[in-house]
């Protein structure tokens, strides 16, 4: 039986505040709306997912989701949103739908999976908790405590038959929820358990709050190292993070042979786990034959980019006895922040012997260790 997820996004997030509304505002590095996106797909009982997005913006939101997600505009409040994401559902009367407001990125498989079973058993069903808080109610004469037995926080998702959900909200006009137009008509509602990661944002501390509670291992940085080595050779200058630095020898191996730069292009590979400089240059292919090195790091940067990550700091150290790399310091990494587009401040360039041990320090040539930290990348994949 197909199931599908309306997901609602037409709101202005009047109450959090904010330069965008806050389904577009980034958590961990993402979108808010793409988090319950995520969820759905993710779910393998999830066959359909309706994106409800404010009026004049459904291209600019088409653009930046899957293709496989429907993308219909919303109405002036939030019950006419979700009746033009029912309307756009693919399901027949007996199929079930789950409604959830985007404000709530915390949305886990756990909560769908139950919400689907309790189907079995009920008409409609929501997450729910209970109310930990003492409870008054302002009165002409102060206040009342208000018992907070049999009281619920009640969350989204909200499942329900299809056909049931949409002739209940045809006589409907601005419900707190769907679940509302469910009780009035004496339908049998299972709550499950909520949880505090499905809170809504709806004020402006909200977002940082979830975004502490939702930080997953996935949403973490990823760090990378690279390491390389280039013998010496006939020559008459080194060139390392870009920089040409005048020396007696030159370093072998096809172009620039920038050794500091292969390290790091292997640490940014290495971070995003995309395997490593020879797997994406093969000195096989004409195409990178003699390629300069900023062409392989750069490459790097963009291939992470696309993978949904972005550089946020590097840290290099060159290991040789001869040339003193102290002097070139400032100017290799104020080239590593052009090509990568990392801020200088993000950039460390470090340089070391080896006392005069092993091939470093017999001047056989140079060593290069790099490591690069990786974040989850504002843009969409
Ligand atoms: N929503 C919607 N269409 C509307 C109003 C709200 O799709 N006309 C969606 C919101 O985008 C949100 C969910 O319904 O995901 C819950 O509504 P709420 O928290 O009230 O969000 P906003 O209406 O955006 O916020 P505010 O009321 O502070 O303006
Ligand atoms: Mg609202």
């Amino acid at each position: 039986m197909p199931i599908a997820a309306v997901i609602v996004a037409a709101g202005r997030g009047e109450r959090a505040g904010g330069d965008l509304p806050k389904q577009v505002q980034s958590l961990a590095g993402r979108p808010v709306f793409e988090w319950s996106i995520r969820a759905f797909r993710q779910h393998q009982r999830i066959e359909q997912i309706v994106l409800v997005v404010p009026e004049g913006e459904r291209e600019a939101y088409a653009t930046r989701v899957d293709p496989s997600i429907t993308v219909v505009s919303g109405g002036s409040t939030r019950t006419a949103s979700v009746k033009a994401g029912l309307q756009a559902c693919a399901l027949s009367a007996q199929d079930l739908v789950l409604i959830h407001d985007a404000a709530r990125p915390g949305l886990d498989q756990i909560t769908i999976t139950r919400l689907i079973e309790a189907m079995e058993r009920a008409d409609a069903a929501a997450p729910a908790l209970p109310v930990p808080d003492a409870l008054k109610r302002e009165s002409g004469d102060g206040l009342t405590t208000v018992g907070r037995e049999k009281l619920y926080r009640v969350q989204t998702p909200q499942i329900f038959k299809f056909a049931d959900i949409c002739e209940a909200l045809s006589q409907s006009e601005d419900l707190v929820d769907d679940l509302a137009a469910i009780e009035a008509r004496d339908g049998r509602v299972a709550l499950v358990e909520g949880s505090e990661r499905l809170a809504k944002i709806t004020y402006p501390d909200d977002l940082k709050r979830l975004e502490v509670l939702l930080m997953s291992p996935e949403s973490a940085p990823r760090f990378g190292t690279g390491y390389d080595v280039h013998a010496f050779e006939p020559g008459d200058a080194v060139v390392l993070c870009g920089v040409r630095i005048p020396h007696d020898q030159k370093l072998a191996g096809h172009s620039d042979a920038d050794v500091a730069w292969h390290a790091l292009t292997d640490a940014i590979l290495g971070a995003a786990a995309l395997g490593d400089i020879g797997d994406h240059f093969p000195p096989s292919d004409a195409k990178w034959k003699g390629a300069a090195s900023e062409v392989f790091l750069k490459h790097a940067v963009e291939e992470a980019a696309a993978a949904g990550w972005s550089l946020s700091s590097c840290d290099l150290t060159v290991i040789c006895e001869s040339p003193k790399v102290k002097p070139h310091r400032e100017a290799m990494r104020t080239e590593t922040a052009r090509v990568t587009g990392l801020p200088l401040d993000a950039v460390s360039v470090k340089a070391t012997t080896t006392e005069g041990l092993g091939f470093t320090g017999r001047g056989e040539g140079i060593a290069a260790q790099a490591s690069a930290v990786l974040s989850p990348s504002p843009s969409l994949k």
